[in-house]
């Protein structure tokens, strides 16, 4: 049996190269998007399903579907993210909104509602940021964005907390690279999602420690 792994947000950028390497690692993915196509992977084994982060139904529905159609799921990796305010200085109404139901609500409840379907010593990952990372601002952008991101680095130590080993998670910072959520990455960033994606799936699938922010790209803890 293949083990089975959730990745929201796999229509493009580091979930998209994520999907691909896990595939060709022998694992089912159930990847997700807001229109359910995943246009760029043909694979017996990838499922695709339509999941609005933003909408509580289209949340519910979509774990009603795993429970329904899954036993247990290994892996949930919570990739989907947005970031409309990237590199600008004052928040603005509508994006933080957005940046926090994708980011924050989204990712939550999403997770919390797929709990009982995660196997006992199973993973849950969260795609952050050390943008996320309070003792490393240096700069004064980004505030919904940052904010997101340590909300979820909240998230990932009191659910360690709470889940005490029994399931492991985790939050990531894959890194700077080029994808589009924001325009200027596509030209400015120094790694390919193939290559974030590589150092993502040699953590994930090590016996990792749970409750951490892990910074891929030099191998560490980054500081909360
Ligand atoms: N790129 C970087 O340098 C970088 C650095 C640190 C952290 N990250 C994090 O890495 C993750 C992936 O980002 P990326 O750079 O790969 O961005 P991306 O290329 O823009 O991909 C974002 C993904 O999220 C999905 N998505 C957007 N809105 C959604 C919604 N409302 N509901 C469900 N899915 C939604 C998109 O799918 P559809 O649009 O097809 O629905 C897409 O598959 C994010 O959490 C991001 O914060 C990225």
């Amino acid at each position: 049996m293949n083990k089975i792994a959730i990745i929201t947000g796999a229509s493009k950028g580091i979930g998209l190269a994520l999907a691909k390497k896990m595939l060709s690692n022998g694992f089912t993915v159930i990847g997700t998007c807001r229109d359910g196509k995943i246009s760029e992977i043909e694979h017996k084994n990838l499922i695709s399903v339509k999941l609005d982060l933003k909408d509580k139904s289209s949340i519910e529905e979509f774990s009603k579907f795993v429970a329904e159609r899954f036993n247990k799921i290994n892996i949930l990796i919570n990739n989907a993210g947005i970031g409309p305010d990237l590199g600008k200085s004052n928040p603005e109404y509508e994006s933080f909104e957005n940046t926090f139901k994708v980011n924050v609500n989204g990712t939550v409840f999403l997770t919390e509602s797929l709990l009982p379907h995660i196997e006992n010593k199973g993973k849950i990952i969260i795609i952050s940021s050390k943008l996320g990372s309070i003792t490393n601002v240096e700069d004064a952008y980004s505030v919904a964005y940052r904010m997101s991101k340590s909300a979820l680095n909240m998230y990932t130590k009191i659910l360690s907390n709470r889940l005490k080993n029994s399931i492991f998670i985790t939050a990531i910072d894959p890194g700077w690279v080029k994808t589009e959520i924001r325009i200027s990455n596509l030209k400015n960033a120094p790694l390919t999602p193939k290559e974030s994606a590589e150092n993502i799936y040699t953590y994930i699938t090590s016996e990792f420690e749970s409750g951490t922010l892990w910074d891929t790209v030099h191998g560490k803890k980054h500081h909360w």
